[in-house]
C-alpha cells in the first residue's frame, strides 16, 4: 500500500498532510529516509519509523470491552457519551465500531472492531450467534418460564422468539438467572421477561460466540483480543439452528 494512505490511517493526518510530513524527512523505511508519499509499502515486513520510532501497522483490531451502564453502543452521540469515548486516542485512531448493541443501562462483554466483514458475519440472522447475558429479574423465575423460553415467547410486537436457554441460578423475590439466546432482536431479553410478565432489574452480557467475557477486565476496561480469541470468534461464530422452530443443536 501506499505510504501516504498508511500513515493517514494510522492517524498520522489527512492524506494531503501527509505531504509536508514526509518531506520533513521524519518518515524511514527500512532505515532509509521517504519523502514520497506514492512509495510502496508492505506494511507485514517494512520498518517504517516516525521520528525514529517504530510505528506498527495494523488494518484491523479487535477489542473486548468490559461495558458499563451509561455508556450507548454507538461511534458518536450529540447528548451521550458512547463506547468509543472509553478508548485511549491511540486506539481511536482505528475508527472500530461496536458489533452489535447493548442498551445504555446493559453491561458486559462488547466487540469493537474496524473489521466490517466480521462484524457483519457475527450480525447475521442466519447465523445464530449465541449471546449469553446475566440477570437479575424481579418477580420469582420459575421451571414454566424456561419451558416458554425453551418454546419460545411471543414478543409486544408478535414476533416469536426462537428457542433459548434459561437456567436459574437463583429464584426468589429477584432472580439472578442466565440466558442463552441465539439472536439479536431489539431490547430482546427485556422484551422476553416482560411477555412473562416479569421485570429485567440488571443485565449483563457474559459471552457473544464462543468468546466470554475476560473476567480480569474491570468495567470500562478493554483489551485487544489474542489470536486464539479472535480465530474462534471467526470460526465458531455460530450453531446450526433447526428453521422449523426446533431446537439449537448445540
Ligand atoms: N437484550 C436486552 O434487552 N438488552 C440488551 O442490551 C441486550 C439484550
Amino acid at each position: 500500500m501506499r505510504l501516504d494512505k498508511l500513515l493517514a490511517n494510522m492517524g498520522f493526518g489527512s492524506r494531503k498532510e501527509m505531504k509536508k510530513f514526509l518531506k520533513s524527512g521524519q518518515v524511514t523505511v527500512n532505515d532509509q529516509v521517504v519523502k514520497d508519499g506514492k512509495a510502496q509499502i508492505d506494511p507485514q515486513h517494512d520498518i517504517i519509523r516516525v521520528s525514529g520510532e517504530q510505528i506498527e501497522y495494523k488494518e484491523f483490531v479487535y477489542f473486548m470491552l468490559h461495558k458499563p451502564q451509561g455508556y450507548l453502543s454507538a461511534t458518536e452521540d450529540l447528548r451521550d457519551k458512547t463506547v468509543i469515548d472509553l478508548l485511549e486516542p491511540e486506539d481511536q485512531i482505528y475508527e472500530v465500531f461496536p458489533v452489535g448493541r447493548l442498551d445504555k443501562d446493559t453491561e458486559g462483554l462488547l466487540i469493537l472492531t474496524n473489521d466490517g466483514k466480521l462484524a457483519h458475519e457475527l450480525l447475521s440472522p442466519k447465523k445464530h450467534v449465541p449471546k449469553t447475558y446475566y440477570a437479575h429479574i424481579e418477580g420469582k423465575v420459575t421451571e414454566e418460564d424456561v419451558a416458554a423460553f425453551k418454546q419460545g415467547v411471543t414478543l409486544d410486537d408478535g414476533y416469536v422468539t426462537l428457542p433459548a436457554h434459561l437456567s436459574i441460578i437463583e429464584s426468589a423475590p429477584v432472580s439472578k438467572i442466565s440466558l442463552t439466546i441465539y439472536e439479536g432482536k431489539f431490547h430482546q431479553v427485556k422484551r422476553m421477561f416482560a411477555s412473562r410478565g416479569k421485570k429485567v432489574t440488571y443485565l449483563k452480557r457474559t459471552a457473544m460466540g464462543a468468546l466470554e467475557l475476560d473476567p480480569s477486565l474491570k468495567l470500562g476496561e478493554y483489551r485487544e483480543l489474542t489470536d486464539d480469541e479472535r480465530e474462534k470468534l471467526k470460526n465458531r461464530e455460530g450453531v446450526e439452528m433447526n428453521e422449523s422452530r426446533g431446537t439449537a443443536d448445540s
